[in-house]
């Protein structure tokens, strides 16, 4: 092979290499109409492309041995039909032209502008899958230049088939790429709207106070900064860190919440940060942890209060950084997660005590909302109680006929130090308590709530309440506001069978009748809370 063979060979070679990397097409062209105009010893290769609406062709991508040229050249622009691009175009067949500018084809103007006088020229046209023509490829060489050959000829057509399917294939990955990135957009918008208008739906409440939370909640969502939610128990901390996501832009993206004081304290590092498989004994496999997960999304730290000092200046690092690095791991992964924290304590004391690290409050404390107690709210208390028990009695299968006027009273004045889920809890247990079509009253409700100071009964108990009273005079644990509602839940399902059970002196199958279930759900429940029932068994 002679040297100028092996030469030819390598750019060949590198321009084979250059499609089969499937590089980004701005690169990829440029360099193989580079490789190739050296190949032909050409004074110019350019890509001519299709303006469909201007009925025009242009020239995206240029090689030209002269810099000016060139730069005239992207500015040029041909009429469609016009040409030996335009004859190529409409005969879909590539030409061999020797004499270019004496072709009464030839399309002059362009050599005006470029200050050239084109001698031959090769032009093949760049066809799609489906054969509609998408553009040409030209190669010239200029007067006094020796002409083509057939051989050169070949070389373009070859390229020319690589570089259509390239164009094709960039165009169709833009279109898709387009219509996705509108469907996102699109889907984000409805969302927000969807979102905008039951913004708060679930957050019930008339007070001012509470719209001075929604207010600041519509702020925090606008802005990227992390947000502490500060409340006692019970006061919906959660409801409005999830309303707070479901309005921001980040709607589309996750909400992952975890309860810093619900995971035991050598497992939080790993449920945030993730962990390698074998990182540690019981890692069986690779996690990515809760920063991973909420990427691009939210990431809600309830009870941020509670998380151990080491792990707070774990956090703080992360944060600082925007990586974590999972458990046993050597790479970092970057994350983009918005922090909304949230707490029953009161942090800055914390912070004082040093039992809260103070760089990462104010880190997490950018926008505080603070969620009033019901206490401060009382206006409110009617309301929430009247959705609630809708939502009970619905729950239960049951008519009930709303709350009388002392059961308002009642509840509206007492102090609730578990707040809303307090309030649920009683609802709920008054709904259970209460007879197909009654009304709820004060008799339906916790004796602690009749008789807080200042509320004396003010009417004669129902017979349900009286069971009730029975059931919280034997021994056991006494219902503890802020406990989950599951346990609230089971505690009083255990109470209230047990009193039925004896007022139908442990028969089991006139009991289930009275509670509206089966015999054997009421033996299930009865064998879950170890309740017995009289010896016959029925
Ligand atoms: N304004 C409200 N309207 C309706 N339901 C509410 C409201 N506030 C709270 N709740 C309900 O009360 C319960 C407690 O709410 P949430 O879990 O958000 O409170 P929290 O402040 O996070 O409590 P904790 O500090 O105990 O975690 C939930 O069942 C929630 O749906
Ligand atoms: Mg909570």
């Amino acid at each position: 092979m002679s040297a100028g063979q092996e030469n030819r060979a390598v750019k060949i070679y590198e321009m084979a290499n250059a499609f089969a990397q499937r590089l980004d097409l701005d690169d990829l062209i440029p360099f193989a109409l580079e490789r190739c105009r050296e190949l032909l010893g050409a004074d110019g290769v350019s890509i001519l492309l299709i303006d469909p609406e201007k009925r025009e062709l242009y020239f995206p991508y240029v090689s030209e041995s002269d810099p000016e040229a060139a730069r005239k050249l992207f500015e040029a622009r041909i009429p469609l039909d016009c040409g030996i691009a335009g004859a190529v175009l409409k005969s879909r067949r590539g030409e061999l032209v020797l004499d270019a500018h004496r072709d009464p084809r030839f399309f002059s103007q362009v050599d005006d502008k470029t200050r050239t006088i084109t001698g031959s020229l090769i032009a093949m046209p760049l066809l799609n899958k489906d054969d509609t023509p998408q553009g040409v490829i030209e190669a010239v060489r200029r007067v006094g230049e020796p002409a083509f050959t057939t051989d050169d000829m070949t070389l373009l057509e070859q390229l020319a088939g690589s570089v259509a399917i390239a164009l094709e294939n960039a165009q169709q990955f833009k279109r898709i790429r387009e219509s996705e990135d509108r469907l996102r957009i699109e889907v984000g918008a409805l969302r927000r709207e969807l979102a905008r208008n039951d913004r708060f739906a679930e957050i019930i409440a008339v007070s001012p106070a509470m719209s001075e939370v929604f207010r600041r909640a519509e702020a925090a969502a606008a802005s990227i900064k992390s947000v502490l939610i500060q409340g006692e128990t019970g006061t919906g901390k959660e409801l409005v860190a999830r309303a707070i996501h479901r309005i921001s832009t980040r709607a589309d993206r996750p909400f992952v919440a975890i309860n810093c004081a619900a995971v035991p304290e050598g497992l939080l590092e790993s449920e945030l940060f993730g962990h390698r498989r074998g990182a540690f004994s019981g890692a069986l496999e690779d996690q990515v942890g809760l920063f991973r997960a909420a990427n691009g999304g939210v990431l809600f730290l309830d009870e941020i209060g509670e998380m151990p000092i080491q792990m707070q200046a774990k956090l703080l690092r992360v944060l600082q950084e925007g990586e974590v690095k999972p458990v046993g791991d050597t790479r970092s992964h970057k994350v983009d997660v918005r922090i909304i924290s949230a707490t029953n304590r009161d942090l800055e004391i914390d912070v004082h005590e040093r039992k809260f690290r103070s760089d990462l409050f104010y880190r997490l404390n950018a926008f505080t909302i603070r969620i009033p107690p019901l206490r401060e709210r009382r206006e409110d208390i009617p309301l929430i109680a009247s959705r609630l028990l809708e939502a009970a009695a619905r729950a239960h299968g049951k008519t009930i006929q709303g709350l009388t006027a002392e059961a308002v009273q009642l509840i509206q004045a007492a102090e609730w130090p578990g707040n809303v889920r307090q309030l649920q809890n009683e609802i709920e247990q008054a709904v259970a308590l209460a007879r197909e079509g009654e009304t709820l009253a004060p008799a339906h409700f916790s004796r602690e709530l009749v008789t807080g100071p200042g509320h004396p009964i003010s009417s004669e108990p129902s017979a349900g309440a009286q069971a009730r009273s029975d059931a919280e005079a034997r021994p056991g644990p006494s219902p503890t506001f802020g406990a989950s509602l599951n346990d609230a839940r089971a505690r009083f399902e255990a109470s209230f069978i047990a009193d039925m059970l004896a007022r139908f002196n442990g028969n089991v199958s006139r009991t289930a009748v009275a509670l509206g279930v089966s015999r054997v759900t009421l033996q299930k429940k009865m064998k879950e809370y170890a309740l017995r029932g009289s010896a016959s068994g029925n």
